[in-house]
């Protein structure tokens, strides 16, 4: 259903991405793994229109990605989260997701329903008239980079390390919390993490980023016993 080909990204001199090939398909859980600067956000940015490629096609159910604006990628049904939470300022919790929802929606209606339910299945319905941006701890920032993120309504849903930086425990429960999502609104996903554990936890198939360029793909388990995968998460030089 997503289709990336010989997807090219330059930032002036660096190639951040290479001839980048990948697919995810119908309710599949992707893994996106590799080290600081490989290019696992950059990719995000060119599906969500942030970045433009230099060369490369996106296709996402049968749509030209990269010649569509950024709303219509919204419309399609691409949803993401940003690395670092991007609450608006001076908007209570709900109405952050009534931004996004009026945004993912063709019509650009409320629906207050969804909204009241999003925000139970994030547990963040006791916080929803709080300031987004001065009254969360991090889990609930995090939770509700998530909740506007699926209030646009998506079908594809792209999680830029939201698990990262969280203690073990609420780890655990926001992983719970994600897979639930995924069942309840039928997504399939696209999973940034630094953390194997969860990336063997959360997704049924795992593509490697090492300096732009996709290294290695396949089962989780596998790869992550693949020995190029292994150096590159040890930095260990290629003899
Ligand atoms: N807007 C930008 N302008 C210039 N260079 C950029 C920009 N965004 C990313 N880069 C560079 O592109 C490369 C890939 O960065 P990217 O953020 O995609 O890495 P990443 O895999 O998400 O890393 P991390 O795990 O640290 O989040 C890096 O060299 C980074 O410095
Ligand atoms: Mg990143």
């Amino acid at each position: 259903m997503l289709k990336v080909e010989d997807l090219s990204v330059s930032f002036g001199g660096v190639r951040a991405l290479q001839n980048v090939n990948f697919e995810v398909h119908k309710h599949e859980v992707l893994g996106l793994v590799g080290p600081n600067g490989a290019g696992k956000t950059t990719s995000f940015n060119v599906l969500s229109g942030v970045v433009k490629p230099v060369s490369g096609t996106v296709t996402y159910d049968g749509h030209d990605i990269l010649k569509s604006s950024m709303h219509q990628r919204v419309t399609y049904g691409i949803g993401r989260t940003f690395q670092i939470p991007q609450p608006m300022h001076e908007l209570t919790v709900r109405e952050n997701l009534i931004v996004a929802q009026r945004f993912g929606r063709p019509d650009g209606k409320v629906k207050q329903d969804r909204i009241d339910e999003i925000l139970e299945s994030v547990n963040l319905s006791h916080k929803s008239e709080s300031d987004a941006a001065t009254e969360l701890a991090l889990t609930e920032r995090k939770a509700l980079e998530v909740a506007k993120a699926l209030a646009t309504e998506p079908t594809l849903l792209m999680l830029d390390e939201v698990l990262a930086g969280l203690e073990t425990t609420s780890k655990k429960l926001f992983m719970e919390t994600l897979k639930k999502i995924r069942k309840q609104y039928n997504l399939s996903m696209i999973v940034i993490e630094h953390d194997i554990e969860t990336i063997m936890n959360m997704c049924d198939r795992v593509v490697v980023f090492n300096f732009g360029q996709v290294i290695a793909e396949g089962d989780p388990e596998e790869t992550f016993r693949n020995p190029e995968v292994v150096r590159s998460y040890t930095g260990e030089v290629l003899a």
